[in-house]
């Protein structure tokens, strides 16, 4: 078997969408550095073309030995696909600043702290920055606010990057993927389950419709989530493409709520919202 000539670091690759693409990529016939938090995911994901890093994105250290590692290496980095995240859910009221500070910590500033590390060589050889998003990038359903608030933000660093590299040859591509079948929502039923013991008797008065419903609208994601396999097959499309698209959906959820996000007017989408989640 050749060794691949080419690099891509895939983030958050111990499970779901990142260990999906981390194989996919591989297959493709990329030489994948897999970010992941523990030695034993690391263990279990080695595979050919494979090469696991410990890589928190929270950590300055990590992220400033994954550039040396890049840097060192002498192939083209063909892209990074930053995929890690977490979901912390709650009503805006409820969730305590720190909550808040640790889902942009990890799905925001992790996000650019990778970026950054790796731009240097991204820029050196015209690769490309996949960003995933979410359709909560587009839609901030109720309840969803941080997890939201931070896949907003991230639309906002994806198009001005974008506008700022397309010149040197660098594309920046958001995946915005609906519901996908991964153990983000056990991890969310779990958070939300937690934050939800902490909140006061008015705030249980006020909310706890609303969680009932948040906790409803996870399971039924879980149920009709596409596999993450077909996530990893868009990204492995985003980073083959010619010319790629700035972003891509993926599974029919995103297909439709993405185009309506863009046209129904605010009212509209709020009464449509709650009838989804069944709070009328
Ligand atoms: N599942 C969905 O329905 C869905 C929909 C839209 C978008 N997404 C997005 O898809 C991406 C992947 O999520 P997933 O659904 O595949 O969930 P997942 O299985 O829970 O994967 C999340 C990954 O992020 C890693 N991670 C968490 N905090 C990290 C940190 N500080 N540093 C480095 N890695 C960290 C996790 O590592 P550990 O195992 O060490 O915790 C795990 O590998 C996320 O950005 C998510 O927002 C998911």
């Amino acid at each position: 078997m050749t060794r691949p000539s080419e690099l891509v670091v895939v983030t958050g690759a111990s499970t779901g969408i990142g260990r999906a693409t981390a194989q996919r990529l591989a297959l493709d016939g990329l030489h994948v550095l897999a970010g992941v938090r523990r030695q034993e995911d690391a263990e279990r994901l080695a595979a050919v073309n494979v090469e696991p890093l410990i890589l928190d994105i929270t950590n300055d250290d990590h992220v400033a030995a994954l550039g040396e590692r890049v840097a060192g290496d002498g192939r083209r980095l063909r892209a990074l696909v930053n995929n890690a995240g977490i979901a912390i859910n709650a009503p805006v009221e409820t969730l305590e600043l720190k909550e808040w500070r640790r889902q942009f910590d990890v799905s925001v500033f992790g996000q650019i702290a990778v970026t950054r590390a790796l731009l240097p060589a991204i820029l050196a050889g015209t690769g490309r920055v996949i960003n995933i998003g979410s359709v909560a990038g587009r839609v901030a359903m109720p309840s969803f606010g941080p997890y939201a608030a931070a896949k907003f933000a991230m639309e906002a660093v994806s198009d001005a990057l974008r506008r700022e590299v397309a010149e040197f040859g660098v594309e920046v591509v958001v995946i915005t993927p609906g519901a996908v079948r991964t153990n983000m929502t056990e991890s969310g039923i779990a958070t939300a389950t937690r934050l939800s013991e902490g909140m006061t008797p008015e705030q249980h008065g006020r909310y706890d419709k609303l969680m009932a419903a948040f906790l409803r609208q996870v399971e039924a994601f879980a149920r009709d989530g596409v596999e993450p396999e077909r996530a990893a097959a868009v990204i492995s499309r985003a980073i083959a493409a010619r010319k790629p698209r700035t972003r891509y959906t993926v599974g029919p959820d995103a297909a439709m709520v993405v185009p309506l996000s863009r046209i129904v007017p605010d009212r509209l989408l709020d009464r449509v919202l709650r009838r989804q989640m069944k709070l009328n």
